[in-house]
């Protein structure tokens, strides 16, 4: 039997590759983000305080208060207009690794990007990857307020004992 010459066989191999290389860091970003509790946060919740998979990752409806910063609900990591659609892959992975922002705002410590900082660009990219696979779901989480303002949504509160 003739066999395939080198190079078609490379040309063949670098064509079969990237789908499989690509669904593979689908799942690992898919497991990240489950063991690293994005959706733990990020997911909203049914009026008994379960998370609600018709809200998976499209942003919580409990906040967080931190004292002397504000209260904060974890966004919409979808990709439609009013979560990361207009972000690029890059401004996705800066957020999650360094808090900041495309704004240049820096993100309260809640969202753990301190501890997420050291990931590896290869598991950073598997996330972005996998956030991108989920359905664009329009929803506008309230941004951060000043602790004392009128919250629309519920928060967990930090309450230090006199
Ligand atoms: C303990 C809760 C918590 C966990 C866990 C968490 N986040 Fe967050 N995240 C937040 C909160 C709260 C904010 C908003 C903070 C702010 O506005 O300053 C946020 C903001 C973000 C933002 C910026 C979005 C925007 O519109 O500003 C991205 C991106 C993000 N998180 C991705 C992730 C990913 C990916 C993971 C998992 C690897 C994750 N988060 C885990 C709470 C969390």
């Amino acid at each position: 039997m003739k066999s395939l010459s080198l190079p078609l066989v490379l040309a063949l191999s670098s064509f079969a590759v990237p789908a499989l290389a690509d669904d593979d860091l689908v799942a690992r970003g898919a497991y990240l983000a489950s063991i690293m509790d994005c959706t733990g946060c990020h997911t909203g919740r049914t009026a008994d305080g379960m998370p609600d998979p018709d809200q998976f990752l499209t942003g919580a409806t409990v906040g967080f208060e931190m004292p002397g910063l504000g209260i904060f609900w974890p966004p919409n990591l979808t990709s439609d207009a009013t979560g990361l659609g207009d972000w690029s892959d890059a401004e996705v992975a800066t957020a999650i690794r360094t808090g900041e922002r495309p704004d240049g705002r820096i993100l309260a410590p809640i969202m753990p990007w301190m501890s997420y900082a050291s990931l590896s660009d290869d598991d950073v990219a598997a996330l972005v990857a996998y956030l991108r696979t989920l359905p664009p779901t329009p929803n506008d989480v309230p941004g951060p307020i000043a602790s004392g303002n009128e919250a629309v949504l519920p928060y967990f509160a930090f309450v230090v004992p006199e």
